[in-house]
């Protein structure tokens, strides 16, 4: 009986027997169960009525169509005039008093809002999608099938939209060549070998998702800009992208290179003044403007990280931005000049030095010198898309200037796009922080930068994307959440978190409660999680910040000129930022905000290293030591993944199986590397400040036995650096064109066991490995993983379980490895612990 009903329980959820791939993200249109489908096949009238000829309502029309066909198994009828039958309407505002006035709404709608209502005509009922212009007509369409999608009733609709900014814009930093920087998703979708791919059609699925949350613009090439952008052989290139995302009302905007009137233009200088360059803007704006009537926009990155900029000319950063945006306002496009600006040579042995300064520093006094099609674009934080930072003080300065904040959908330093980290609990709450910039009224980040505070006309969002040609978008499943996370907010930053993760849960995953309110939890303590084990207390992501962003290297932003420095030593840790003693970062807030930050006593725990330099045993507000703490976290962090393994095993059979694979992968490779994290931040700390785990666990590690002290056969002992990065700070390494072995002798009790293998996977080679228990032969692998390391090192650290071994005392467990080109089979350590299932 119970398989019976089992085998009618899958006939009842059609969306699981068939593999996702993840491509349609959150616009799947998965078939509805036979009791919803029923419901909303009575709600959901038989005819379209498609009012407006604009692309956007064409596409809105498709939508709706396709939208209705997957969920509900029925094709409307599409018409253009309104009847007396019931139909859903969708058209502008003008659009529908022309055609249908009993239908119309009453009252204004705003730019790109949309409303939803049901109207009741002579008998007749009629769903009524209407906006103030044909983008509004699209994200009504889109808001109204995400109803159906997520169960919510659409039987008396009367609602209204409107969005929180005008500005809800992504950033791509793909490469012309299609390389994309900090791009985990595969290669561009845009550029192949110098010009726009041949087949554009991903990019056209693209603008469907990022319309379908209300993005209306992208920009598409690297802020790292190449100067042939602006060439006049590349114009058709961008007009061709242009082309691919206009049917769904996203514009097109590039980033250009500060010194091309000399590079592209063949001009002696790149001083903005210079009346030969205000033309080359003036002229170049016209003629790409010609090649791409509605493009967005220019963004532009100067005088940062070895791009050229106003300094280089004795110019002020105003007076570069004004030059290129008259350039390009009688186009009406708009100017996104970054904020992220610093020197990244500083030197490091003066510790009043400090980049978080930078972007204060740099625009702070330039306040009300900006045209107004100009915009600083600010990344969230003063440093550089921490696991945390606080929010920019300079969005609480810029009063006479036009902002928008820059946050970061691709995961650069929050674990690429192998770790689960949904970024939206993060923006909120810098979105959510007052900054008190106006005695007597609430002034979140939100409001500053969709200019709500001071009256600016315009502001916004803007998110660096970075998707790419795999099939998921990112490489990672779960990652979509954050693309969808942004859009959500852009559109409405007062959605909590929980909102947002649960509707992208049920859009991406189905309706089942269980997947809902398993997927919801892993994602919205998926933050806190890798902070807990990549840099907590305000240190910042403890990675390689020299080189992939994405392994543990405590040390790596230490000595060095690019200024991400956390001061961590015998004694203490932590950046002094204070007024009164440290960098005056601090003091860069408004006062009721700097007397925050100011002192240790009022600074957040979250944030005590950031601001402050403490001894170890410095007591937080919990009464924990700042060393306990960073021991606690690491293991809180590593468990916290483990659970989340076992969370999503519980969902199989609840989702597709392709995607079900998929992130288990990811969620155990994910759970592999929190446990090298855990090792090697707590490892680090011990050595430096010499004070003992309270609980007993850092440096002592039962069932680990290090293969350099393993029975070795051709395998060699290799120091690895960061010391770190390998457990016992060394590893084995098999020279090339050998097979070698690491063999273990097993001491415990007879019994079940799991043995787990630590080895090195490094990304230009695929070796080979073998265990043996007793000579019996009982796994075998390739290191085929692809992660971002040519190196024996923590990013390239792997491990391999082999489950439910029968072992007895004496047994000798044998590795063998098996190099390949670069990969050398290296080998940390194996750990032997009884068996779990
Ligand atoms: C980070 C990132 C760079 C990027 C830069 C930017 O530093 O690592 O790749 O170019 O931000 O935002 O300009």
């Amino acid at each position: 009986m119970r398989r019976v009903l089992c085998l009618i329980l899958l006939l009842l959820l059609p969306s699981v027997l068939h593999a996702e791939s993840g491509y349609d993200a959150w616009l799947r249109y998965a078939p509805l169960d036979d009791v919803s489908a029923r419901r909303y096949r009575d709600a959901v009238p038989p005819v379209v009525i498609v009012l407006g000829a604009e692309t956007p309502i064409q596409s809105a029309r498709d939508e709706l169509v396709r939208g209705i066909k997957g969920m509900l198994n029925r094709t409307p009828r599409v018409e253009s005039r309104v009847s007396g039958d019931a139909a859903i309407v969708i058209g502008t505002v003008t659009q529908i008093r022309q055609a249908a006035p009993q239908l119309a709404p009453a009252g204004s709608i705003e730019t790109d809002g949309f409303s939803l209502r049901t109207v009741r005509a002579n008998g007749a009922r009629f769903v009524v999608i209407a906006a103030q212009n044909d983008l509004g007509v699209l994200y009504g369409t889109f808001a109204f099938l995400r109803k159906i999608a997520v169960g919510e009733s659409i039987a008396d609709l009367d609602q209204k939209e409107t969005p929180y900014s005008p500005i809800r814009w992504i950033n791509h930093w793909d490469n012309l060549d299609g390389s994309i920087e900090r791009g985990y998703g595969g290669r561009s979708i845009f550029w192949e070998n110098g010009r726009a791919r041949q087949d554009l059609s991903r990019v056209t699925d693209y603008g469907r998702l990022l319309a379908s949350l209300g993005i209306n613009g992208c920009s598409i090439n690297n802020v790292n800009a190449d100067p042939r952008v602006l060439s006049p052989e590349f114009l058709p290139q961008i007009a061709r992208v242009a082309e691919a995302l206009r049917p769904w009302g996203v514009k097109v905007l590039i980033s250009v290179d500060f010194g091309s009137p000399r590079t592209i233009g063949g001009l002696t200088t790149f001083d903005p003044l210079d009346p030969s360059v205000i033309a080359f803007w003036k002229n170049k704006a016209d003629e790409i403007y010609r090649a791409v009537p509605d493009l967005g926009g220019f963004v532009l990155k100067a005088d940062s990280e070895g791009r050229i900029g106003p300094s280089a000319v004795g110019r002020t950063h105003a007076d570069a931005a004004n030059v290129i945006a008259r350039a390009l306002k009688p186009h009406g496009g708009l100017f996104f000049y970054r904020g992220f600006v610093y020197d990244n040579r500083m030197d490091w042995r003066n510790l009043k030095n400090d980049r978080a300064r930078a972007a204060y520093d740099n625009f702070k006094d330039l306040d009300g010198k900006f045209d107004d099609n100009v915009f600083i674009q600010i990344k969230n934080g003063p440093i550089d898309f921490q696991v945390r930072e606080p929010a920019s003080p300079l969005f609480g300065t810029l009063e006479k200037t036009n902002q928008i904040i820059e946050l970061q959908i691709t995961q650069e330093y929050m674990g690429q796009a192998r770790h689960t980290v949904f970024l939206v609990p993060m923006w909120k709450e810098v979105l959510d922080f007052d900054m008190k910039a106006r005695p007597g009224v609430s002034t979140p980040v939100k409001a500053l930068v969709t200019g709500k505070t001071f009256n600016r006309s315009s502001g916004g969002f803007v998110g660096v994307s970075n998707v790419g040609l795999e099939e998921s978008w990112y490489g990672n499943q779960l990652s979509q959440a954050n693309l969808y996370g942004f859009g959500r907010l852009a559109w409405n930053p007062d959605l909590s978190s929980k909102q947002i993760v649960e509707e992208w849960t049920r859009l991406t995953f189905g309706n089942d409660p269980k997947v809902v309110e398993t997927i919801a939890n892993v994602q919205l303590t998926s933050w806190r999680t890798y902070e807990n084990y990549t840099g907590p207390l305000g240190l910042q992501t403890l990675t390689d910040i020299v080189g992939n962003h994405f392994g543990v290297a405590v040390e790596a932003s230490e000595r060095n000129g690019w200024g991400q420095w956390h001061r961590a030593d015998e004694q203490g840790v932590g950046m002094d930022r204070s007024a009164a003693t440290g960098t005056g970062f601090a003091g860069q807030y408004r006062p009721e905000v700097a007397k925050i930050y100011e002192t240790v006593e009022n600074t957040p725990d979250d944030l005590l290293l950031f601001m402050h330099h403490v001894p170890y045993t410095q007591k937080l507000k919990s009464g924990k030591t700042v060393i306990q703490y960073i021991y606690d976290s690491h293991y809180e962090g590593a468990e916290s993944v483990e659970k989340y393994v076992n969370d999503w095993k519980s969902l199989r059979g609840r989702v597709d199986d392709r995607r079900y694979e998929e992130v288990l992968a990811q969620l155990k490779y994910q759970a592999g590397q929190a446990i090298v994290w855990r090792d090697a931040v707590n490892g680090w700390f011990y050595k430096a400040s010499k004070i003992p785990d309270a609980r007993g666990r850092v440096g002592n590690y039962p069932g680990r036995f290090e293969a350099e002290a393993a029975s070795l056969t051709g395998y060699r002992v290799l120091s690895v650096t960061p010391f770190e990065a390998a457990s016992g700070e060394k590893a084995v390494e098999c020279p090339a064109g050998n097979t070698c072995t690491a063999a273990f002798k097993f001491n415990g009790q007879a019994g079940w066991y799991d043995i787990t293998v630590r080895y090195f996977d490094v990304n230009n080679g695929i070796a080979r490995y073998r265990v043996r228990v007793s000579g019996q032969m009982v796994d075998e692998w390739t290191g085929a993983d692809r992660v971002p390391s040519r190196r024996v090192d923590s990013g390239s650290s792997a491990r391999r379980i082999v489950e439910g071994l029968a072992l007895r005392p004496g047994d000798e467990i044998q590795i063998e490895g098996i190099p390949n080109e670069g990969e050398t089979a290296a080998l940390d350590y194996i750990e032997i612990h009884p068996a779990v299932n």
